[in-house]
């Protein structure tokens, strides 16, 4: 897959199969993290991988889906949960002032590489961190920055040209998510 086809492919999934990823591929997702940019080449940013299905049922509870959508239509429904979540970490021990941009980059690595694997993901932010923090036993030196919870896609989603509202929707099984135009987004070519 060209890195076109999987910038364009990557959208996100909050229906999942519920086939388990393979480890290898959870920690290969975590290697195309590690080599992303980092200001100052500071790498701040560490990663707790949950795949057993005993963690997954600890998890779920404790992100928050889709908030733009009606209330029964935001959470996967039994059966149809994510089937490995990665929780986002920054080590404040050597964070730097732009560890904000290097998370998002980190993060961004890992959705595109997912997407390459037939990985749909959501990048969540939403998220009960001190919750999170007792469950997987986070010291409390490492921020909890985000999770990323990730399966095989069991939904479908498009982008749909922007009117005016931000606000996605959700038809039947597939996603509906306004993206600006090219035109609107480039102020200026000088
Ligand atoms: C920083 C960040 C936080 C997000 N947090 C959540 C979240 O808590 N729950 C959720 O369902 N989606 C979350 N999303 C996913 C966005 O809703 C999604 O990216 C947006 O609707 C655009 O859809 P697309 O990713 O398919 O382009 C988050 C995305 C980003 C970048």
């Amino acid at each position: 897959m060209d890195i076109e086809e999987a910038i364009k492919n990557r959208r996100t999934i909050r229906r999942f199969k519920q086939d388990p990823i393979p480890s290898e591929i959870l920690k290969k997702l975590i290697d195309y993290a590690r080599i992303a940019p980092a200001g100052s080449n500071i790498q701040c940013v560490e990663y707790i991988i949950v795949e057993s299905p005993a963690m997954r049922e600890k998890m779920f509870p404790l992100v928050r889906w889709a908030a733009s959508l009606p209330e029964e239509l935001r959470t996967p429904e039994r059966g149809r949960e994510p089937t490995a979540y990665i929780t986002v970490l920054v080590n404040t021990k050597i964070k730097q002032s732009y560890y904000e941009f290097d998370v998002g980059a980190a993060v961004e690595n890992i959705l595109l590489g997912a997407v390459s694997f037939g990985i749909g993901t959501c990048w969540m932010g939403s998220i009960k961190s001190e919750k999170i923090r007792a469950l997987l036993d986070i010291p409390d030196f490492y921020e909890i920055k985000h999770v990323i919870s990730l399966g095989y896609p069991d939904e479908t989603s498009v982008i749909e040209p922007y009117k005016n509202s931000f606000k996605y929707w959700k038809v039947e099984n597939e996603m509906h998510v306004p993206k600006r135009k090219l035109d609107d987004i480039i102020l200026k070519m000088m």
